[in-house]
């Protein structure tokens, strides 16, 4: 890979597909082997996404985990699971999810490299620090910040700016990196250098802002930053 980012001091990382697999809750369930499984995966994540988007601009925020169980409510209703006992297992693997192999090994080398390394989230407090220690990161993350501290979802300004503030790092040296498209082109908005880690190879969000670089996975992010 030729493409370069230019003096980096921080990554910040989206957690939910970009460390963390969020369909490791629907693979690792009961569920994985109805027929529904795939769909359920991608509509879960679909509403829950879109319910954070029309919170924020309804300006009626709820944590994220409120969210995740009403999104999976109206994804389990819409494929015809009425199954209460699958959702509670569902809502308890989503705070250990699968981290992508390639995470932890990538964080480690940043470190090595003297860059500081976070997580920028969605997930409230007590999902990312499940998260977190499930996957087995909290060494190699040198801060964990949710939105919970803003009480506004991605992709407004004010949630990127808060990483720069608790960083104590500019905008111009920090490196954002997210599998969300929007996440990335958010970022890119408010100032920071991004990566797009494309790994299910989709096409180009039609935004403003579109981010810098687009990787195929975590694993091209040391080369990117001369490592
Ligand atoms: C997050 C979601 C957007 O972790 O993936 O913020």
């Amino acid at each position: 890979m030729s493409a370069r980012l230019p003096d980096i001091d921080a990554c910040v990382f989206d957690a939910y597909g970009t460390l963390l697999d969020f369909a490791s809750a629907v693979t690792r369930s009961r569920a994985a082997k109805l027929p529904q499984a795939a769909e359920l995966v991608k509509l879960w994540r679909q509403k829950q996404l879109e319910y954070t988007w029309l919170r924020s601009l309804m300006n009626r925020h709820a944590d994220f985990w409120r969210v995740t169980g009403e999104s999976l409510d109206y994804a389990m209703e819409a494929l015809g699971l009425d199954d209460p006992a699958l959702r509670a297992e569902l809502m308890q693997l989503y705070l250990q999810l699968d981290a992508y192999p390639e995470a932890k090994p990538v964080l480690q080398k940043l470190k090595a490299a003297g860059k500081k390394t976070a997580i920028l989230s969605n997930g409230s407090v007590t999902m990312l620090a499940a998260g977190v220690a499930a996957a087995d990161l909290r060494d190699e993350l040198d801060l964990v910040l949710s939105i919970d501290e803003v009480s506004v979802f991605k992709p407004s300004p004010a949630v990127y700016g808060r990483a720069t503030e608790r960083l104590g790092v500019p905008a111009s040296r920090i490196c954002f990196l997210s599998s969300n498209g929007w996440d990335a082109h958010g970022a890119q908005c408010f100032g920071f250098h991004t990566v797009w880690v494309n790994r299910n190879k989709l096409p180009a969000d039609r935004l403003p802002s579109p981010p810098e670089i687009v990787a195929g996975s975590l694993q091209d992010v040391p080369a990117l930053l001369g490592l």
